[in-house]
């Protein structure tokens, strides 16, 4: 039991078809509800932290409870930077005991993004750090997909295998369709898997990334709404699509929305039912459990449908 790197995670789930959930992380409960999951199904696991989570709990915290989730269960887990946008907040995640950092240079010109992921890979590589970098532009819901659009700011697999060549990244978050958030699609869900699979036929050994991988659970959105909420028309990606997903080299599906639908439903239906109640235990319990329960699907019927884990 210890803070691992993705490394064998990864070829593990990328020779059997199954994906490693990675998992954002915000504060303690978050974290038990994940780790609790885990647990129960003995499953690989990434905890990611972005430069907001770091910002609001502080970075020690995390880490802390970090390793105090691993200390409590037993697990194995890699302790994940999602999104640094520069070499020196992931140099300090480096520092810090990350095990494995992202850098976000999608923004930047294909060079640029490069340049700057080698430099990340070259400091990461001699701590023994991973790096994952982006290639393309998540959609936004506006975007639904004509072919243009498509070709304008989804991943080129040719340039993704040059990418990797040329910057030695360990794993690789692709555009093809996905967005973070609850908005994910305004008709019906569309990912474009004729790309995925030209990615992965072209970088058969790269372990390939799926962000704005939340299924926004019908249920949790119901539950929102139904107890004071207002999240309406929201919609994510089906789990069929996690699935066949994890079939062509996706070996990481980030997870955050459908954490905070989770709690956020459980806490919003405790505290109307409870009015009179104000122990924030009384109300953190249930949303934990909620996510446990939530991971804990995600992880046996989606992220593992191969069955091969
Ligand atoms: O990709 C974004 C993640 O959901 C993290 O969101 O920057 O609000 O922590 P955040
Ligand atoms: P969701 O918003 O779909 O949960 O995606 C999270 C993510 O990609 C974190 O990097
Ligand atoms: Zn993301």
């Amino acid at each position: 039991m210890s803070l691992v790197t993705t490394k064998d995670m990864f070829q593990k789930s990328l020779k059997n078809d199954y994906a490693v959930g990675a998992f954002n992380v915000n504060n303690m409960e978050i974290i038990q509800g994940i780790v609790e999951a885990a647990q129960e199904e003995n499953a690989p696991l990434i905890l990611q932290v972005s430069a907001g989570a770091r910002k609001y709990a502080k970075p020690a915290y995390l880490t802390k409870l970090v390793e105090a989730a691993i200390l409590d269960t037993g697990l194995d887990i890699a302790l994940h930077l999602d999104h640094g946008e520069d070499f020196d907040i992931c140099k300090k995640c480096v520092d810090d005991g990350f095990t494995s950092v992202m850098i976000d240079g999608s923004k930047h010109p294909f060079e640029e993004n490069i340049r700057l992921t080698k430099e990340v890979v070259e400091y990461a590589h001699s701590k023994g750090v991973s790096v994952e970098a982006e290639l393309g532009k998540l959609a936004g819901i506006e975007d639904n997909v004509n072919v243009d659009a498509r070709n304008a700011t989804f991943t080129d697999p040719e340039e993704a295998a040059e990418f990797v060549e040329k910057t030695g990244v360990d794993s690789l978050a692709v555009a093809i369709g996905t967005s973070h958030g609850a908005y994910k699609f305004k008709g019906e869900p569309y990912l474009d898997f004729e790309r995925l699979q030209e990615i992965n036929k072209l970088i058969p050994d790269t372990p390939l990334v799926l962000h704005g991988a939340s299924t926004v659970l019908p249920e949790f959105v119901a539950k929102c709404n139904e107890y004071g909420g207002d999240i309406p028309g929201a919609q994510g990606v089906p789990e069929d699509m996690i699935k066949t997903a994890a079939k062509y080299g996706v070996c990481k599906v980030n997870i955050d929305t459908d954490l905070r639908l989770a709690m956020t439903a459980e806490i919003r239906k405790y505290l109307a039912e409870h009015p009179e109640d104000f122990d924030p235990r009384k109300y953190l319990g249930p949303a934990r459990d909620a996510i446990k329960g939530m991971v804990q699907h995600k992880i046996k019927n989606v992220l593992n449908a191969s069955g091969k884990r």
